[in-house]
């Protein structure tokens, strides 16, 4: 099996790693790094569970593998939180009960952190679109479009008094 050296950041640490070249980048943050927090649901690209920030895009983990994030950044959903405190839009999650079995959370989340560092105030339909690539099999996605959108309007108030951007909680 072919195998490479790869420099990686995630979520701002940088890992050297020989892989396999057949190694995704699903199985190198979850296998190679023990950070769990990104699912594998389909491993196909259709759920978006696995969604992880490359370089700030929405990804399907599943379907990248680690070589081609050499020298590249990933955010996984451990590394929203700050100084143990939860991103606003997990703590909007929890506020509005859009967690039940949880298995899609962590991939929603990162869309949504996606979407509004590109567009903070966004429309309910704008956060449907977002979030259409992942797929929740318990909530009927009523309250994970509250949640995004209540995080949005405290994180646009909090920004704009603090100049932060989406990414940072
Ligand atoms: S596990 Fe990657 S899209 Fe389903
Ligand atoms: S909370 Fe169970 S799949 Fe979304």
């Amino acid at each position: 099996m072919e195998a490479v050296r790869v420099r990686i950041t995630i979520n701002g640490d940088e890992y050297v790693r020989t892989v396999p070249t057949s190694m995704t980048l699903l199985q190198f943050v979850r296998d190679e790094l023990d950070l769990t927090g990104t699912k594998e649901g389909c491993g196909k690209g259709e759920c978006g569970a696995c969604t992880v920030l490359l370089d700030g895009a929405p990804v399907n983990s599943c379907l990248i593998f680690a070589y081609q994030c050499a020298g590249r950044s990933v955010i996984t959903i451990e590394g929203l939180s700050r100084d143990g405190a939860l991103h606003p839009v997990q703590e909007a999650f929890m506020r509005h009960g859009a967690v039940q079995c949880g298995f899609c959370t962590p991939g929603m989340i990162m869309s949504a952190i996606a979407l509004l560092a590109s567009n903070p105030l966004p429309t309910q339909a704008q956060i449907r679109e977002a979030i259409s690539g992942n797929l929740c099999r318990c909530t009927g996605y009523k309250a994970i479009i509250e949640s995004i959108d209540d995080a949005a309007r405290r994180m646009a108030g909090w920004a704009t008094a603090h100049g932060a951007d989406a990414t940072q909680g």
